[in-house]
């Protein structure tokens, strides 16, 4: 394993559990440090014990979709840690299935406040604890956003706007801060336990690379364009889907 992250801090949103841990394992396994967010203080505590301990990270709870505990991330980014120079915008929910039109309002409108709001306001605290310095943002979306997708109807829509959001905010925000965003398939999680639960074989047989995705698959990606391997890279939506996609399905 390289130092890519050596010196360097990120913030990790949704991290106490499934692909937002592996994220954060996968940057301290790399020489960085890490803040780790979610609601649950006390799976936070467990993460970060399972981190290494508080010399390499720190959690703060609290919901992805408030804005006041987006500027308390940074603020105690910049107490312990010094400053942030990563955001992995990894928080996202999904608590209701079925078509668009079928999903109460309410529902859609948390969906979109967390996965969409929520990157914008978590990237809009990070570019200004940055001053005038650099950074990367890797935002997660799903395939799901690449593609209509049966039955997440909302959570797909607000996945590709993840995707759009992403080549907006890398344009405006360039030189300084090169924002990528990754798509994955399914990737054995609490999240994705659904889609895949009971039935794995039978779900595998439309993957070429014949597995569920491990939430390790997404962190190796994430650290690659959080890194300086990426420097030339911005905007871009990289998929991470066993070749899903590549097989016709979503
Ligand atoms: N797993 C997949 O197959 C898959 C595929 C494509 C994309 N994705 C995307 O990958 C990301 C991570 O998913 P995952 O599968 O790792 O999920 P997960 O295992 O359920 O983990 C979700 C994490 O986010 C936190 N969280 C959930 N809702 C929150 C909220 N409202 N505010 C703050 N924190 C919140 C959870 O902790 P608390 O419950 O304590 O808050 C937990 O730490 C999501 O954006 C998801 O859409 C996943």
């Amino acid at each position: 394993m390289t130092g890519r992250f050596a010196g360097r801090v990120a913030v990790v949103t949704g991290a106490s559990r499934g692909i937002g841990l592996a994220v954060a394992q996968r940057l301290v396994a790399e020489g960085g440090r890490v803040v780790i967010t979610a609601r649950k203080q006390d799976a936070l505590d467990a993460a970060v014990a399972q981190l290494g301990g508080s010399s390499v990270a720190m959690a703060v709870a609290g919901r992805a979709d408030d804005e006041a505990h987006q500027a308390e991330t940074f603020e105690r980014a910049a107490e312990v840690f010094g400053r942030v120079d990563v955001l992995v915008n990894n928080t996202g929910i999904n608590p209701v299935s079925g078509p668009v039109l079928d999903t109460d309002l309410e529902a859609a409108r948390k969906i979109l406040g967390v996965n969409v709001l929520g990157v914008i306001g978590w990237t809009r605290q990070f570019r200004r604890q940055l001053g005038g310095g650099s950074g990367a943002v890797v935002n997660i979306a799903s395939v799901a956003g690449l593609r209509p997708a049966t039955d997440i109807g909302v959570y797909g829509v607000s996945k590709s706007a993840v995707i759009g959001l992403t080549a907006q905010l890398a344009a405006e925000n360039s030189p300084a801060v090169r924002v990528n965003v990754i798509a994955p398939a399914v990737v054995k999680t609490k999240f994705a336990g659904p889609l895949y639960e009971g039935r794995e074989d039978e779900v595998v047989e439309n993957y070429p690379l014949g597995r569920l995705g491990a939430p390790e698959d997404i962190a190796a990606a994430v650290a690659f364009l959080a890194s300086e391997d990426a420097a030339w890279i911005t905007g871009q939506t990289l998929v991470v889907d066993g070749g899903l996609t590549l097989a016709g399905g979503v």
